[in-house]
Protein backbone atom coordinates (compact mmCIF):
# COMPACT_ATOMS: atom_id res chain seq x y z
CA UNK A 1 0.00 0.00 0.00
CA UNK A 2 1.18 3.88 -0.73
CA UNK A 3 2.29 5.35 1.86
CA UNK A 4 -0.95 7.48 2.41
CA UNK A 5 -1.94 9.75 5.33
CA UNK A 6 -5.50 9.60 5.70
CA UNK A 7 -7.76 9.52 8.89
CA UNK A 8 -9.92 7.29 7.51
CA UNK A 9 -7.31 4.63 6.49
CA UNK A 10 -9.88 1.36 8.05
CA UNK A 11 -13.10 0.14 6.56
CA UNK A 12 -15.65 1.37 9.04
CA UNK A 13 -17.59 -1.30 10.37
CA UNK A 14 -21.22 -0.78 8.41
CA UNK A 15 -24.09 -0.21 10.59
CA UNK A 16 -28.05 1.03 10.47
CA UNK A 17 -27.68 3.69 12.32
CA UNK A 18 -24.79 6.11 11.53
CA UNK A 19 -22.43 6.50 14.57
CA UNK A 20 -22.28 10.51 14.41
CA UNK A 21 -25.11 12.36 12.74
CA UNK A 22 -23.93 16.01 11.93
CA UNK A 23 -26.64 18.99 11.30
CA UNK A 24 -26.95 22.75 9.62
CA UNK A 25 -30.35 23.26 10.85
CA UNK A 26 -31.40 25.96 8.16
CA UNK A 27 -35.13 27.59 7.14
CA UNK A 28 -35.75 29.18 10.60
CA UNK A 29 -36.09 32.45 9.45
CA UNK A 30 -38.04 31.00 6.19
CA UNK A 31 -40.28 29.04 8.29
CA UNK A 32 -41.62 32.19 10.18
CA UNK A 33 -41.71 34.49 7.33
CA UNK A 34 -43.78 32.08 5.50
CA UNK A 35 -46.01 32.14 8.51
CA UNK A 36 -46.15 36.18 9.02
CA UNK A 37 -44.16 36.17 12.18
CA UNK A 38 -40.44 37.58 12.53
CA UNK A 39 -37.95 35.57 12.11
CA UNK A 40 -36.35 34.74 15.09
CA UNK A 41 -39.84 32.94 15.85
CA UNK A 42 -38.38 30.56 13.40
CA UNK A 43 -35.24 30.30 16.07
CA UNK A 44 -37.58 29.76 18.61
CA UNK A 45 -39.38 26.37 17.44
CA UNK A 46 -36.00 25.67 16.44
CA UNK A 47 -35.67 25.09 19.47
CA UNK A 48 -38.31 22.23 19.81
CA UNK A 49 -36.53 20.32 17.14
CA UNK A 50 -33.38 20.70 18.55
CA UNK A 51 -35.08 18.53 21.37
CA UNK A 52 -36.72 15.83 19.53
CA UNK A 53 -33.73 14.92 17.48
CA UNK A 54 -31.49 14.87 20.61
CA UNK A 55 -34.63 12.24 21.66
CA UNK A 56 -34.98 10.83 18.47
CA UNK A 57 -30.89 10.10 17.92
CA UNK A 58 -31.20 9.00 21.41
CA UNK A 59 -33.44 6.54 21.15
CA UNK A 60 -31.81 4.90 17.83
CA UNK A 61 -28.36 4.49 19.11
CA UNK A 62 -26.44 7.30 17.81
CA UNK A 63 -23.84 8.10 19.76
CA UNK A 64 -22.80 11.71 18.55
CA UNK A 65 -24.71 14.45 17.41
CA UNK A 66 -23.02 17.67 16.14
CA UNK A 67 -25.56 20.66 15.64
CA UNK A 68 -24.51 23.80 13.98
CA UNK A 69 -25.90 26.42 15.38
CA UNK A 70 -24.63 29.82 14.62
CA UNK A 71 -21.59 30.01 12.17
CA UNK A 72 -18.34 32.51 12.18
CA UNK A 73 -20.49 34.38 9.33
CA UNK A 74 -23.81 34.60 11.39
CA UNK A 75 -22.50 38.04 13.23
CA UNK A 76 -23.13 39.57 10.08
CA UNK A 77 -27.11 39.22 10.39
CA UNK A 78 -29.08 42.32 11.66
CA UNK A 79 -27.68 43.17 15.63
CA UNK A 80 -31.35 42.38 16.83
CA UNK A 81 -31.18 39.01 15.37
CA UNK A 82 -27.79 38.41 16.62
CA UNK A 83 -28.83 39.16 20.17
CA UNK A 84 -31.55 37.47 20.64
CA UNK A 85 -30.06 34.11 19.46
CA UNK A 86 -26.94 34.73 21.96
CA UNK A 87 -30.58 35.04 24.46
CA UNK A 88 -31.79 32.15 22.98
CA UNK A 89 -28.75 29.93 23.81
CA UNK A 90 -28.47 30.94 27.16
CA UNK A 91 -31.87 30.15 27.89
CA UNK A 92 -31.40 26.64 25.93
CA UNK A 93 -28.17 26.46 28.49
CA UNK A 94 -30.01 27.16 31.67
CA UNK A 95 -33.34 25.51 30.61
CA UNK A 96 -32.04 22.29 29.06
CA UNK A 97 -29.65 21.18 31.04
CA UNK A 98 -31.21 19.30 33.65
CA UNK A 99 -33.15 16.72 30.76
CA UNK A 100 -29.86 16.66 29.51
CA UNK A 101 -28.54 15.59 32.50
CA UNK A 102 -31.34 12.69 33.00
CA UNK A 103 -31.21 11.34 29.29
CA UNK A 104 -27.49 10.77 29.91
CA UNK A 105 -26.68 13.38 27.46
CA UNK A 106 -23.09 14.85 27.70
CA UNK A 107 -23.17 18.34 26.01
CA UNK A 108 -20.12 20.31 25.05
CA UNK A 109 -19.92 23.34 22.54
CA UNK A 110 -17.05 24.09 20.58
CA UNK A 111 -16.48 27.08 18.38
CA UNK A 112 -14.76 30.25 19.46
CA UNK A 113 -16.76 31.21 22.40
CA UNK A 114 -14.04 33.75 23.55
CA UNK A 115 -16.21 36.17 21.54
CA UNK A 116 -19.29 35.71 23.47
CA UNK A 117 -20.53 37.68 26.45
CA UNK A 118 -19.25 36.28 30.14
CA UNK A 119 -22.65 35.12 31.41
CA UNK A 120 -23.13 33.19 28.00
CA UNK A 121 -19.65 31.36 28.47
CA UNK A 122 -20.43 30.88 32.56
CA UNK A 123 -23.51 29.10 31.54
CA UNK A 124 -21.41 26.96 28.68
CA UNK A 125 -19.06 25.70 31.26
CA UNK A 126 -21.42 24.93 33.85
CA UNK A 127 -23.85 22.95 31.53
CA UNK A 128 -20.50 21.50 29.91
CA UNK A 129 -19.43 20.31 33.71
CA UNK A 130 -23.03 19.40 34.87
CA UNK A 131 -22.90 16.91 31.64
CA UNK A 132 -19.40 15.94 31.65
CA UNK A 133 -19.64 12.34 33.39
CA UNK A 134 -22.74 11.54 30.75
CA UNK A 135 -22.16 9.16 27.48
CA UNK A 136 -25.07 7.92 26.59
CA UNK A 137 -25.13 10.49 23.81
CA UNK A 138 -22.76 13.10 22.96
CA UNK A 139 -24.14 16.31 21.66
CA UNK A 140 -22.17 19.36 20.28
CA UNK A 141 -23.05 23.12 19.94
CA UNK A 142 -21.21 24.53 17.34
CA UNK A 143 -21.35 27.95 17.89
CA UNK A 144 -19.09 30.80 16.41
CA UNK A 145 -17.79 27.74 14.57
CA UNK A 146 -15.66 27.72 11.26
CA UNK A 147 -14.17 24.29 9.54
CA UNK A 148 -11.23 26.87 8.25
CA UNK A 149 -10.91 28.43 12.04
CA UNK A 150 -10.87 24.57 13.29
CA UNK A 151 -8.10 23.39 10.84
CA UNK A 152 -6.29 26.44 11.41
CA UNK A 153 -6.48 26.69 15.29
CA UNK A 154 -5.34 22.57 15.65
CA UNK A 155 -2.43 23.99 13.10
CA UNK A 156 -1.38 26.59 15.24
CA UNK A 157 -2.21 24.16 18.57
CA UNK A 158 0.29 21.26 16.61
CA UNK A 159 3.29 24.06 16.16
CA UNK A 160 2.94 25.57 19.69
CA UNK A 161 2.67 21.70 21.03
CA UNK A 162 6.17 20.46 18.84
CA UNK A 163 7.64 24.17 17.67
CA UNK A 164 10.60 21.73 16.02
CA UNK A 165 7.79 20.41 13.35
CA UNK A 166 8.23 24.10 11.79
CA UNK A 167 12.11 22.53 10.74
CA UNK A 168 10.41 20.07 9.02
CA UNK A 169 7.10 20.73 7.30
CA UNK A 170 6.64 17.88 5.33
CA UNK A 171 6.67 15.38 8.32
CA UNK A 172 3.58 17.04 9.69
CA UNK A 173 0.79 14.08 8.94
CA UNK A 174 -2.93 13.87 9.21
CA UNK A 175 -2.88 12.15 12.15
CA UNK A 176 -0.38 15.16 13.94
CA UNK A 177 -3.45 17.86 13.39
CA UNK A 178 -6.10 15.65 14.28
CA UNK A 179 -5.92 15.87 17.87
CA UNK A 180 -5.64 19.27 18.04
CA UNK A 181 -9.41 19.75 15.96
CA UNK A 182 -12.19 21.00 17.81
CA UNK A 183 -14.12 17.32 18.11
CA UNK A 184 -11.05 15.52 19.08
CA UNK A 185 -13.18 13.44 20.42
CA UNK A 186 -15.78 11.96 18.11
CA UNK A 187 -15.03 9.57 15.36
CA UNK A 188 -15.85 11.74 11.56
CA UNK A 189 -19.78 11.90 11.15
CA UNK A 190 -21.10 8.90 9.22
CA UNK A 191 -24.27 11.12 8.15
CA UNK A 192 -24.43 15.14 7.52
CA UNK A 193 -28.41 16.23 7.38
CA UNK A 194 -28.80 20.04 6.07
CA UNK A 195 -32.43 21.33 6.26
CA UNK A 196 -33.88 24.22 4.25
CA UNK A 197 -33.12 23.17 0.60
CA UNK A 198 -29.45 24.57 0.47
CA UNK A 199 -26.94 22.24 -1.08
CA UNK A 200 -23.57 23.67 0.89
CA UNK A 201 -21.19 22.73 3.59
CA UNK A 202 -20.96 25.91 4.81
CA UNK A 203 -17.67 25.88 6.48
CA UNK A 204 -18.86 23.19 9.02
CA UNK A 205 -16.58 20.46 10.03
CA UNK A 206 -14.96 20.56 6.81
CA UNK A 207 -11.98 18.47 7.43
CA UNK A 208 -14.47 15.82 9.26
CA UNK A 209 -17.14 15.64 6.58
CA UNK A 210 -14.06 14.06 3.48
CA UNK A 211 -15.77 10.79 3.54
CA UNK A 212 -19.41 11.68 5.01
CA UNK A 213 -22.77 10.88 3.31
CA UNK A 214 -24.54 13.96 2.35
CA UNK A 215 -28.32 14.75 2.80
CA UNK A 216 -30.19 17.56 1.78
CA UNK A 217 -34.03 18.48 2.62
CA UNK A 218 -36.09 21.37 1.53
CA UNK A 219 -38.17 21.01 4.93
CA UNK A 220 -37.01 23.93 7.28
CA UNK A 221 -36.16 22.82 10.53
CA UNK A 222 -38.85 23.47 12.62
CA UNK A 223 -40.50 21.16 10.31
CA UNK A 224 -37.99 18.59 10.61
CA UNK A 225 -39.38 16.05 12.97
CA UNK A 226 -38.67 12.20 14.00
CA UNK A 227 -40.38 10.99 10.91
CA UNK A 228 -38.13 13.06 8.95
CA UNK A 229 -35.13 12.22 10.71
CA UNK A 230 -36.30 8.25 10.29
CA UNK A 231 -36.03 8.75 6.27
CA UNK A 232 -32.77 10.20 6.26
CA UNK A 233 -31.49 6.85 8.14
CA UNK A 234 -33.29 4.63 5.84
CA UNK A 235 -31.58 7.20 3.04
CA UNK A 236 -28.17 6.42 4.97
CA UNK A 237 -28.83 2.67 5.11
CA UNK A 238 -29.47 2.22 1.34
CA UNK A 239 -25.44 3.89 0.93
CA UNK A 240 -22.28 2.01 0.19
CA UNK A 241 -19.97 3.43 1.58
CA UNK A 242 -16.52 2.90 -0.13
CA UNK A 243 -13.96 4.85 1.00
CA UNK A 244 -12.20 4.55 -2.52
CA UNK A 245 -12.36 0.94 -2.73
CA UNK A 246 -14.08 -0.75 -4.96
CA UNK A 247 -17.37 -2.71 -4.44
CA UNK A 248 -16.02 -5.89 -4.83
CA UNK A 249 -13.40 -4.62 -1.96
CA UNK A 250 -16.23 -4.07 0.30
CA UNK A 251 -17.94 -7.39 -0.09
CA UNK A 252 -14.40 -9.43 0.95
CA UNK A 253 -14.11 -7.25 3.51
CA UNK A 254 -17.70 -8.04 4.31
CA UNK A 255 -17.35 -11.64 3.88
CA UNK A 256 -14.09 -11.56 5.68
CA UNK A 257 -15.94 -9.84 9.04
CA UNK A 258 -18.91 -12.56 8.66
CA UNK A 259 -16.10 -15.37 8.88
CA UNK A 260 -14.76 -13.76 12.00
CA UNK A 261 -18.06 -14.13 13.39
C1 LIG B 1 -30.41 28.94 10.43
O1 LIG B 1 -31.68 29.31 9.93
C2 LIG B 1 -30.46 28.83 11.88
C3 LIG B 1 -29.63 29.52 12.76
C4 LIG B 1 -28.59 30.44 12.31
C5 LIG B 1 -29.82 29.39 14.21
C6 LIG B 1 -30.06 27.98 14.69
C7 LIG B 1 -30.43 28.02 16.12
C8 LIG B 1 -31.39 27.26 16.67
C9 LIG B 1 -32.19 26.24 15.93
C10 LIG B 1 -31.63 27.39 18.11
C11 LIG B 1 -31.09 26.19 18.81
C12 LIG B 1 -30.12 26.56 19.83
C13 LIG B 1 -29.17 25.73 20.33
C14 LIG B 1 -28.25 26.23 21.37
C15 LIG B 1 -28.99 24.34 19.87
P1 LIG B 1 -31.79 30.68 9.13
O2 LIG B 1 -32.11 31.76 10.09
O3 LIG B 1 -30.58 30.90 8.32
O4 LIG B 1 -33.03 30.39 8.20
P2 LIG B 1 -33.27 31.03 6.75
O5 LIG B 1 -32.25 30.41 5.84
O6 LIG B 1 -34.66 30.58 6.43
O7 LIG B 1 -33.14 32.51 6.86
Amino acid sequence: MPSLSSSTLAIPAAGDVPRHVAIIMDGNGRWATRRHLPRVAGHARGVETVRAMVEGCSQAGVEYLTLFAFSSENWRRPADEVSYLMGLFLRVMEREVSRLERRGVRLRVVGDTSAFEPKLRESIRKAEARTAGNDHLHLTIAANYGGRWDILNAFHQLLRARPELAADPESITEEDMAPYLAMAYAPEPDLFIRTGGEQRISNFMIWQLAYTELYFTDRFWPDFDREALAEAFTWYRQRERRFGRTSAQLAAAAAAAAQRG
